[in-house]
């Protein structure tokens, strides 16, 4: 059995942040649980109706890289079992349906306030920058690169975590300045075998993963842990392999039903691209709802469990 939609959940446990599509809970002093709605973003406002199994497929992505790759890079990742966070937290046994498939029992840490941002390939704000002047957070990048292509060797690209409006791009020099050379390395280097062996995998299975933001954390212990999710379709640029044209923008794995309708609404005059969001038809709903679950299909090899 699966609960329907969940626009936002409101657990009994103490709420320490709300994001655009996550809510975080304190469990104990050392442990959050992290539950991922079905809102979702589109140009960077959040719609009213929530996508059908989203938070779970998100939740269930970032699960798979955690266990997957914990030999490339210790998380904080302790179980995205329902069964078994109800087990740890009985309190929650009558919310379950709430939580069901959607949560993560994680370490807490202590966050780095940087974003670890690696690009295998030139889009968005990387490639606005590019077409500028040539480079990327101010650093020289080869000339003659279209939109879209593909960077080999990935580059590693820092973001500050802006409190509001969006990240800013900065040099590897900058955040070593901040963090100190040492850590700034081990980030640095984290983050590319991470995104490596994602890369590689999604790409055998028709996705290319195009960028993807990490974050870590310093545990109580002192050890670096990566944190938050793991290149799901919100932290990453998720394309489909076979459609993959470069020398523009590609089309979104996940949201490219929900861009086209709001597209179309934008340019018929019908919405002025702010809040509020325009109503979105069952049918735009149900088909990016079966994106998602595409996608968690192809990169995981399985099915989504629990009734659609
Ligand atoms: N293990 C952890 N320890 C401490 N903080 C963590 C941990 N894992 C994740 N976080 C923090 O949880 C927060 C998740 O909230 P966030 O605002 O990113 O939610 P979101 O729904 O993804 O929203 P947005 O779309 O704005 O990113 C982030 O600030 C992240 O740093
Ligand atoms: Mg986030």
């Amino acid at each position: 059995m699966t609960a329907g939609p969940l626009t936002e959940s409101r657990l009994p446990l103490p709420l320490l942040r709300r994001g655009k599509v996550r809510e975080v809970y304190e469990v104990d002093p050392d442990h959050l649980l992290l539950v991922a709605s079905d809102r979702v973003s589109a140009f960077d406002i959040v719609m009213r109706e929530p996508i059908p199994r989203k938070g779970a497929v998100l939740t269930q992505i970032s699960a798979f890289w955690f266990e997957r790759l914990a030999a490339v890079a210790p998380s904080h990742y302790v179980s995205a079992s329902t069964e078994e966070i109800l087990d740890r937290l009985p309190a929650l046994r009558s919310r379950a349906d709430e939580i069901e498939g959607r949560s993560m029992l994680v370490r807490r840490t202590l966050p780095v306030p940087f974003e670890c941002v690696v690009r295998g390939y030139l889009a968005g704000s990387a490639w606005v920058e590019y077409r500028t002047s040539g480079t990327l957070a101010g650093e020289a990048l080869p000339g003659g690169l279209i939109e879209s292509a593909r960077l080999e060797p990935p580059l590693f690209s820092p973001a500050t975590k802006a409190q509001s409006g969006h990240d800013l791009n900065v040099t590897f020099e900058t955040m070593a300045a901040e963090l100190g050379r040492e850590l700034a390395s081990r980030l640095r280097d984290a983050s590319l075998a991470v995104y490596r062996a994602g890369r590689d995998h999604a790409a055998a299975r028709g996705i290319i993963i195009a960028d993807t933001k990490f974050e870590f954390g310093t545990a109580r212990d002192g050890t670096l842990l990566l944190i938050d999710e793991l290149m799901t379709p919100d932290s990453s640029r998720f394309w489909p392999a076979d459609r993959y044209r470069p020398g523009g923008p590609q089309p979104s794995f996940d949201k490219q039903p929900l861009r086209d309708y709001l597209a179309a609404l934008r340019s018929e005059g019908r919405w002025n691209g702010e809040a509020p969001p325009p109503a979105l038809p069952d049918t735009v709903v149900e088909a990016t709802s079966r994106r998602y679950l595409e996608g968690y299909r192809l990169i995981t090899g399985r099915e989504l469990g629990g009734s659609a």
